[in-house]
């Protein structure tokens, strides 16, 4: 087939890991015959320093027309002025609004081999199989936010059909799973947590009533988390909620830099991009951990132009290299710890011969 991707690499690492990632669909496409023209634009900081906005309408014209969007990640020190005007961030809230990419899926499935890079003690961690739907066009980071000499404030709202689309989609993933959804959210204090809990209440009952819903209050399920990880099955929860709870569920595979993300709305066009930042702190080192983003690319083949089997390959490309120990710094715990470059060619090696 042939596929049109709009690659972001953005900032910071970005650009490191979203490189391993074309890497990766390059020889996908060279071993399954297919044909994917990759186009680079600019996001982010990098957008911010050549046009002075976080996201040039170029950008957004090209991912509209696109089959699927890769995205490094954006931001960093350099456009951290809290009074700055334009900041990278924008960019990314502004793409995932304007493509209606309102759900993000976050799956974590520890990897036995790393799961010494784990904080977590090892018998909690065998059998966890997680995926985490977060809402990502609502709630607070997109509502009104004013600022004074003395107080600040920020809006968080949610509509019931913003509500009911992303349990939906949770509840329709849990299907394909083992048809358990756990609906995260604070009703005990917040109105938008009550409305949310109705809405999902409601559709579960109504439209899936062969998918078991319980309901955990945000801060209890923090802990829930950490100490019985393989209770839940898929999790769906507001916009900060999720983000929050997905790099602690980070912690469960062992790095941040493992996990992928696929963000999907009802158009045609999804993104995909790993859950961590620009890790300003390790950025043009080479080390950064390339597997998150790696996945992401398996996602986007499976969500967003139908290769089930390429993904496959991708993920089992990248187990055998975890299971050989190819550990970038993030994951060697000291040990013999590989450059980016070398976690991506023990990945395309395994696509040439294992498949
Ligand atoms: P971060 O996710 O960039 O980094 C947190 C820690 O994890 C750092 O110590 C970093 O070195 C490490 N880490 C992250 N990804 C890694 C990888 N692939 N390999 C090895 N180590 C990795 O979060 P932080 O430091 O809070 O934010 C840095 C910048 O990134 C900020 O400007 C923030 O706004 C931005 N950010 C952007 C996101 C995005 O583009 N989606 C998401 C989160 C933060
Ligand atoms: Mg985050």
């Amino acid at each position: 087939m042939h596929a049109d991707i709009v690659v972001l690499p953005g900032d910071g690492i970005g650009p490191e890991v979203t490189a391993a990632a074309v890497d990766v669909l390059q020889a996908v496409a060279r071993r399954y015959s297919h044909r994917f023209t990759l186009h680079e634009h600019l996001i982010g900081g990098a957008a911010i320093d050549a046009t002075g906005t976080p996201l040039p309408d170029a950008t957004l014209a090209a991912a509209r027309d696109a089959d699927a969007v890769l995205l490094g990640a954006v931001g960093g020190p350099k456009w951290s002025d809290p009074n700055a005007a334009v900041r990278p961030e924008q960019g990314l809230l502004a793409i995932r609004k304007a493509l209606g990419l309102y759900a993000n899926l976050r799956p974590t499935r520890p990897h036995s081999a790393a799961i010494g890079a784990s904080p977590i003690k090892p018998h909690l961690l065998a059998g966890v199989d997680l995926l985490v739907v977060r809402e990502l066009t609502g709630g607070i980071y997109f509502g009104e936010r004013t600022r004074t000499e003395t107080s600040a404030s920020d809006l968080c709202s949610y509509t019931v059909a913003e509500i009911e689309r992303v349990v939906r989609r949770a509840c329709l993933l849990a299907r394909g799973r083992r048809g358990h959804v756990t609906s995260v959210d604070k009703a005990n204090v917040l109105e938008t947590s009550r409305l949310w809990r109705d809405v999902a209440t409601r559709i579960a009952r109504d439209e899936f009533p062969d998918i078991t819903l319980e309901h955990q209050l945000v801060d209890s399920m923090a802990m829930h988390l950490l100490s019985k990880p393989r209770a839940f099955d898929v999790i769906v929860t507001e916009n900060m909620f999720g983000d929050i709870l997905t790099d602690e569920a980070s912690m469960l595979a062992g790095s941040l830099g493992l996990l992928p993300s696929a963000s999907l709305g009802d158009g045609s066009v999804g993104m995909y991009e790993p859950i961590h930042g620009s890790a300003p702190d390790i950025a043009g080192q080479g080390i950064a951990n390339p597997y998150g983003t790696i996945l992401s690319a398996a996602l986007l083949l499976r969500y967003s132009l139908g290769l089930s089997m390429e993904a496959g390959c991708i993920e089992q490309a990248v187990d055998s290299a975890l299971e050989d120990g190819v550990f970038s710094a993030d994951l060697a715990a000291g040990g013999d710890a590989r450059s980016t470059r070398e976690v991506t060619a023990a990945v395309l090696e395994r696509i040439e011969t294992t498949c």
